[in-house]
This record gives C-alpha cells, sequence and structure tokens, in this order.
C-alpha cells in the first residue's frame, strides 16, 4: 500500500543521501528520492531488488512507494540534498521507502556488527543466498546489510525456536547498484558483490551449499519482474520502458549462467570461501 510522509527524522548517511521519514501508516521509512544525487533509475533498481528478495526468501526490508508532497517539504525545511556547499530541493511526488524494522526511538539499527556478534546472526546463511542474488542481478556495489535484536519468530521463517526467543537479524539492503547502477548493464566483476567479512561464507565448500537459492534464480519466473514492474510508480521510468525490458530480457538469459558465475569467483585465488573445496 503506498503511504505517505508526515515528518522527517534525520538524514541517512550514503551516496544517495536518504533520510529518515514517519508516515501515515504508523511505520517509518528510509526514503530515496527520485531527484538524489547518484540517479533515478537506483529507485528502478531498489523496487525490483526488494519484490525479487521477497520471492527468493532471503531477508530484507519491506519496500513501499512513499509520497513526499509540497507541504512535507514546506514543514521541513531541512529535508534537501546538499551538494558541496550547494542545496538541491527534493521534488515532490513517489519516493522509494524502506522500512525501518521498529521505531527509531527503541530499535537500535547498526550497520556492521564485531565479529564475534556477526557469527551469532540467526539468518547468517542469508549472506550466502544474497550473494546469489547479487551475482545475477549484477551488484556492482559490495553487499550491505543491517543488524537489530528482535524476537526471531517475528522476523525469519524459523523452526522450533522458542516464542520469545531473542537474537540478531540480518536485513540486506541498498540495491541502488544492481544493474550497475545508473548504467543498467552486466560488469560481472569477480570479486564485486560480496560482503566485507569473509567469514559469514563459512560451510560454503561446494556448488550445492548455494542451494536453494540457485535452483529458485535459475527457475526465477518472469512473471514476478512483470508484477514487480506492474506496480512500480510510472514517474521513475520515464520513457525508459524500452531499455529497462531490454535490461529484463538480459536478465532473464542470465539466469543459467549464475552456476558458472559463482564458480568463476569461488576458484579466484585467494578465493572469497573459507572452506571452499573442503570434504
Ligand atoms: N530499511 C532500513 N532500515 C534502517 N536503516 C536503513 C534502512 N535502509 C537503509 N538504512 C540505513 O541508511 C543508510 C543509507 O542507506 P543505503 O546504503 O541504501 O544508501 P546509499 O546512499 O545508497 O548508500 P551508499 O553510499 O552505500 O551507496 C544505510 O547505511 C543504513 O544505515
Ligand atoms: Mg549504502
Amino acid at each position: 500500500m503506498p503511504v505517505h510522509a508526515r515528518r522527517l527524522i534525520r538524514k541517512m548517511r550514503g551516496g544517495a543521501q536518504a533520510h529518515l521519514v514517519e508516515c501515515d501508516d504508523g511505520n517509518h521509512y528510509v526514503v530515496k528520492f527520485t531527484n538524489n544525487p547518484q540517479h533515478r533509475r537506483i529507485l528502478v533498481n531498489e523496487w525490483m531488488s526488494a519484490w525479487f528478495l521477497d520471492y527468493l526468501r532471503i531477508s530484507a526490508p519491506p519496500a513501499e512507494a512513499v509520497e513526499v508532497d509540497a507541504a512535507f517539504l514546506d514543514a521541513h525545511e531541512e529535508a534537501c540534498f546538499r551538494l558541496g556547499a550547494q542545496r538541491r530541493e527534493i521534488e515532490p511526488g513517489w519516493h522509494f521507502g524502506s522500512r525501518y524494522p521498529g521505531h527509531p526511538e527503541r530499535l537500535a539499527v547498526y550497520d556492521f556488527l564485531p565479529d564475534q556478534l556477526l557469527d551469532k546472526v540467526a539468518n547468517l546463511r542469508d549472506m550466502v543466498g544474497v550473494l546469489v542474488f547479487d551475482k545475477w542481478m549484477g551488484n556492482a556495489d559490495a553487499r550491505q546489510a543491517i543488524f537489530f535484536r528482535a524476537r526471531l519468530k517475528e522476523w525469519l521463517p524459523v523452526e522450533g525456536e522458542h516464542p520469545l526467543k531473542v537474537g540478531f537479524v540480518a536485513q540486506m539492503i541498498d540495491h541502488g547498484y544492481v544493474f550497475n547502477g545508473p548504467e543498467w548493464s552486466f560488469a560481472d566483476g569477480r570479486a564485486q558483490g560480496f560482503y566485507f567479512r569473509r567469514q559469514v561464507y563459512r560451510g560454503v565448500r561446494r556448488m550445492e551449499d548455494f542451494e536453494p537459492w540457485l535452483g529458485r534464480i535459475v527457475n526465477f519466473p518472469e512473471e514476478v519482474a512483470d508484477r514487480a514492474w506492474k506496480q512500480m510508480p510510472p514517474g521513475w521510468m520515464k520513457g525508459e520502458e524500452e531499455e529497462f525490458e531490454k535490461l529484463l530480457r538480459r536478465l532473464m538469459r542470465r539466469r543459467e549462467r549464475v552456476p558458472e558465475l559463482l564458480r568463476e569467483a569461488a576458484e579466484a585465488r585467494p578465493g572469497p570461501f573459507p572452506d571452499w573445496g573442503r570434504s
């Protein structure tokens, strides 16, 4: 359901200069704007990624179209882009929102965890799943995630856990640079798409360890992409439909190449997977 921005909480760091905003559905969203300093296409990339990750069952914040109107911008003069000493206004309209996993005053969200805590993240294996996704989508950025402590049952499909068990949850964020960002191409650098702590790939020994995600991607239904596109705010595409359609056709043709992309990355020396080839 589309939502409307009500109150600016703060600006976030990062190249897109996203803003954390309270919305009229009672949730908070990290909003990337159509005229952000990176590119409008970043929003298309984020939107498609959110729908794909949802289908693949890889933990990520839900995405929403967020309307920022002139009244909101008048009431929040601090909402703007900073380009050096210059100020650029945010344009009113529909933007991309990534849901904050709780109330920002009560829930601490971390960009990084120290190694010992990282090992305790309940869904750390999603880092392997999202690597398969990143290779397929040609993510030119390093992998990024947020972490927070919560009741696991409320966030993850964990079986057999006590309903009140609390632990760290990871959600995958920042998909502005899938499709090589504004380029809408596939660069396929061997090293791209990895998380900066290689311990998250422990236990990856052979191709089978990329399941179930690899199978889901090789057989990815085109309808999922069609549905995501249909739900996207129309203003984000701005006459680029044909080019985007071409990109999606390339993406679908690439499904079968993903095992090869992973194998190439795995067999590089030094390799990214600490346990590759061990029995
Ligand atoms: N759904 C979310 N919930 C909480 N925090 C978030 C969420 N999405 C993003 N953030 C925070 O906002 C910051 C900026 O988001 P993101 O990395 O997507 O933006 P960016 O401008 O593309 O960054 P970069 O410069 O890394 O490309 C993140 O580092 C993270 O701290
Ligand atoms: Mg980022």
